[in-house]
């Protein structure tokens, strides 16, 4: 028999804009294929706050965000035979896809043509109507959206490879970044210092390409050989031509035309920060060197597990500044300013 709803502590924002508070929400019985999981920590997303201020016009509320989840499992369904209670387990963004489309078999589930179910802010069969995210004590997700995480990995800085992680990871592994190869990562947030750290670990020569020359210090240790700032025109034209790739994780509508023109022939520029209509393109550079512009979305869950593998291997993980979660607001006010090093993640044992 299954077992029954169970209330969970959660923060939530009521409506778009409004500030999160604590809530009681409930999680559905344990199915025969599910994994009710403990939830340690969990990342904050810059996609957090576009969704909870419905930036992106597809917001539903109630809303518990949270998609960079890190747990232990509580117990499992009956059909669950790999997951054994205590296991140290993660959740990103996607708990559910059609499991039938050309997407969905070609194991990239973040482009099910039917449509994916997000961890949080989606319609669902569950209690309350709508997917609850992580910033909450407990959930419940199907096996087959659940990923292991390596027991040597720090738990608070493992978190925010589930989408930071994967959604930087995902591009580089597409374009097959490696050795000899020079990459521009712009933007350095949760996903650029990840971006970073992957790109430098696959061999590459990385560049960071900031609007903050502050931050360039911090960019080396993280494993750029060296810094462009983005306002200093001469020195981009000085990088005229020279990337095999650029990552741009920029998180709001801007000219993608500055970055053009620092790609070798044959480059593609991959965006995978600003979602929705850009500045007019100039399609010149694009057509005088055989230039790409592209776009890529987290990554499916089998390559989420490759990634965590990867960094289990190699000992990475994210560099967090680790809050209760009753400092999610202001949390959420720092990361609109760029205040973050390099990403938020909340302890849920301060969540009562
Ligand atoms: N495609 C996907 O699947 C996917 C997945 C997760 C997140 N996202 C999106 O990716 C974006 C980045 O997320 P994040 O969590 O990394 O954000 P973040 O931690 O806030 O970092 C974004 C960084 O971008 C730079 N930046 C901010 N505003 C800028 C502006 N106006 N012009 C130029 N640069 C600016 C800043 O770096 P500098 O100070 O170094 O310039 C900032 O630290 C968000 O839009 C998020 O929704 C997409
Ligand atoms: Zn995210
Ligand atoms: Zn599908």
């Amino acid at each position: 028999m299954n077992s029954p709803l169970r209330s969970v502590s959660a923060f939530c924002a009521p409506t778009a804009g409004a500030a999160l508070g604590p809530v009681k929400i409930e999680r559905r019985p344990v199915g025969p294929r599910d994994v009710l999981i403990e939830i340690d920590y969990c990342g904050v997303c810059h996609s957090d706050l576009h969704m909870a201020r419905n930036d992106w016009g597809m917001s539903l509320f109630p809303m518990v965000p949270g998609h960079e989840i890190i747990g232990r499992v509580v117990s499992t369904g009956a059909e669950v035979t790999d997951l054994a209670a205590g296991k140290r387990v993660g959740v990103g963004c996607l708990v559910d896809s059609c499991r039938q489309c050309e997407a969905c078999d070609d194991h990239l589930e973040q482009y099910c043509v039917k449509g994916f179910t997000l961890t949080y802010s989606s319609p669902t069969r569950d209690p309350g109507g709508l997917t609850f995210g992580g910033y909450s004590k407990q959930i419940v997700v199907d096996r087959n959206y659940v990923v292991t995480v390596p027991e040597t990995l720090d738990p608070a800085g493992a978190a925010p490879l589930l989408c930071a992680g994967i959604t930087t990871w995902s591009p580089l592994a597409h374009w097959k970044i490696g050795p000899g190869m020079t990459v521009g990562v712009i933007g350095l947030g949760g996903l650029g210092h990840m971006g970073v750290k992957f790109a430098h670990a696959l061999g590459a020569r990385v560049v960071m390409i900031t609007t903050s020359p502050q931050k360039g210090e911090d960019a080396r240790k993280l494993g750029a050989d060296d810094v462009l700032i983005s306002s200093d025109a001469k020195a981009m034209a000085g990088f005229a031509g020279k990337f095999d790739f650029l990552l741009n994780t920029i998180p709001v509508p801007h000219d993608f035309n500055a970055y053009m023109g620092l790609l070798k022939r044959d480059a593609t520029m991959c965006i995978v920060g600003a979602i929705g209509p850009a500045a007019a393109l100039n399609t010149a550079p694009l057509v005088m060197g055989r230039r790409n512009i592209a776009g890529s979305l987290i990554g499916g869950i089998k390559e989420t597990q490759e990634m965590l593998d990867f960094a289990g291997l190699n000992n990475i993980t994210a560099d967090v500044e680790v809050i209760d979660v009753a400092a999610i607001n202001d949390a959420y006010g720092r990361m609109q300013r760029s205040d973050v090093k390099y990403r938020f993640v909340i302890d849920l044992a301060t969540l009562d």
